[in-house]
């Protein structure tokens, strides 16, 4: 179950995040905003270790994170060790990304996707449990190390 979702961005993603903030709101979701709060250019791994940390910690179930590809964000949350961040451009990765991966955290483009498109990646992955296979539970431990 998801209690909390972490969200976390840099300026290339703050616009998509507000996006996404207005439809977890719609859609009866909590969360906690770990920053950025403006679009002043700053540094993407800062808000990947806030958000990872929220994870961890055991504040959010679930993380968000946002830079203008999706791309350096997701580099910077997968050096954290417990951290399986997805990044995603359609549906199909989104719920791949929950089935074999067991992502804890989606990460977005905000240069890439449109927030139509962004937030039904939001919904596939927030809705999608992990499928619990043995064989992806195998290759998730090896990740762990
Ligand atoms: C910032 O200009 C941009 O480099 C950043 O948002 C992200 O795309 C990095 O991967």
């Amino acid at each position: 179950m998801i209690r909390m979702i972490a969200l976390g961005s840099d300026h290339g993603g703050f616009a998509l995040k507000q996006d996404i903030m207005k439809w977890l709101d719609a859609h009866g979701y909590e969360y906690k905003d770990y920053g950025c709060y403006d679009e002043s250019s700053c540094d993407y791994p800062e808000y990947a270790r806030k958000v990872a940390d929220a994870i961890l910690g055991g504040e959010c179930d679930r993380g968000i994170l946002i830079c203008g590809t999706g791309i350096g964000i997701s580099i910077a949350a997968n050096r954290i060790p417990g951290i399986r961040a997805g990044l995603c451009t359609d549906c199909f990765m989104a719920e791949a990304t929950r089935l074999h991966n067991d992502a804890n955290i989606l990460a977005l483009g905000g240069r890439v996707v449109g927030p139509g498109l962004a937030e039904k990646i939001v919904e596939t992955f927030l809705t999608t449990p992990f499928s619990g296979d043995e064989r992806h539970s195998r290759r998730i431990r090896k990740i762990e190390g």
